[in-house]
């Protein structure tokens, strides 16, 4: 999408996203499988180095904040935790800091495949298809690469995205729905799937009586559960577990996401 940057998105939904979002499935499934994936490998270590987890695309908090809050109550973290994220929207990150607890996440304002902070991590996730937002399999991959560059062996790269539905390449199609209507406000949700670019673009595009138009765009660069295998493989990590979501629940053939755990081998 022409004039489309790392920092469109979060800078266009940085004040809507937990509202339009708050009723994302599982949120507090996926905080304790976090949690217990970084205890297994704190523990496994001995407990003597601070957990230090990082959050690929942090946005407002939605995720870390709480994980940062479970973290700190977990018995046998001697050493103590850290939950870091990383943001290329400061607007994403400022409503992170101004909400109760923001405060205790490590902010870092960067490109989640160029500028990823410091290791070693015993954790490291991109939940709600974030990778996706990397525009293109090599970033994608740089990410991937340098998410497990960062993790102590033993440690675990999470990766939380949809299954696309159908990866047979074809023509374009565009879709116009009704998000939200109301006498005095309309938002029409606006995207254009192309299966080839392995891509959906779109735009949210609100008008109202009185504040005229706002446009929010959003563009997502899909891999299938394959792809991401074979980008985490040239890393050096081997898929440990890929479950249905966030509570366990067995992948299968029709399930729509997946939760793929990949492990740095000791
Ligand atoms: C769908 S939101 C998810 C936010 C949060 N992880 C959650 O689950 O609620 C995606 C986030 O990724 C951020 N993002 C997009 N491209 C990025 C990049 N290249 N590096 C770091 N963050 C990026 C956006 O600003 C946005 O906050």
């Amino acid at each position: 999408m022409q004039g489309y940057g790392d920092a469109t998105y979060g800078d266009a939904f940085a004040d809507v996203y937990d509202e339009w979002y708050s009723d994302l499935a599982e949120g507090d499934a996926c905080v304790e499988s976090l949690a217990q994936l970084a205890s297994e490998t704190n523990d496994h270590a001995g407990g003597v180095a601070v957990c230090r987890v990082l959050e690929l695309g942090v946005g407002t908090g939605r995720l870390a904040i709480p994980l940062a809050t479970r973290l700190a109550s977990t018995a046998g973290m001697k050493a103590g935790a850290q939950v870091h994220g990383i943001d290329t929207s400061a607007l994403m990150l400022a409503q992170m800091a101004a909400k109760p607890g923001g405060a205790a996440v490590h902010a870092h304002l960067g490109d989640m495949a160029g500028d990823l902070p410091d290791g070693p991590f015993m954790l490291v996730f991109a939940a709600y298809n974030t990778l996706f937002n990397l525009p293109d399999e090599q970033r994608q991959a740089a990410c991937i690469a340098a998410a497990a560059h960062r993790l102590v062996p033993g440690g675990r790269l999470v990766v939380e995205a949809f299954v696309p539905a159908d990866d047979t390449p074809g023509a374009a199609t565009d879709t116009v729905r009704v998000r939200t209507l109301a006498a005095d406000r309309v938002v029409l949700a606006v995207s254009r799937t192309d299966p080839t670019a392995q891509r959906v673009e779109g735009q949210y595009v609100e008008l109202t009586a009185t504040g005229g138009v706002r446009l929010r765009p959003w563009s997502v660069r899909w891999a299938t559960p394959g792809q991401l295998d074979a980008m985490a493989a040239a890393a050096g990590l081997t898929l440990e577990s890929r479950w249905g979501g966030w509570s366990g629940q067995p992948f299968a053939a029709d399930s729509t996401r997946h939760v793929s755990v990949y492990l740095r081998p000791m």
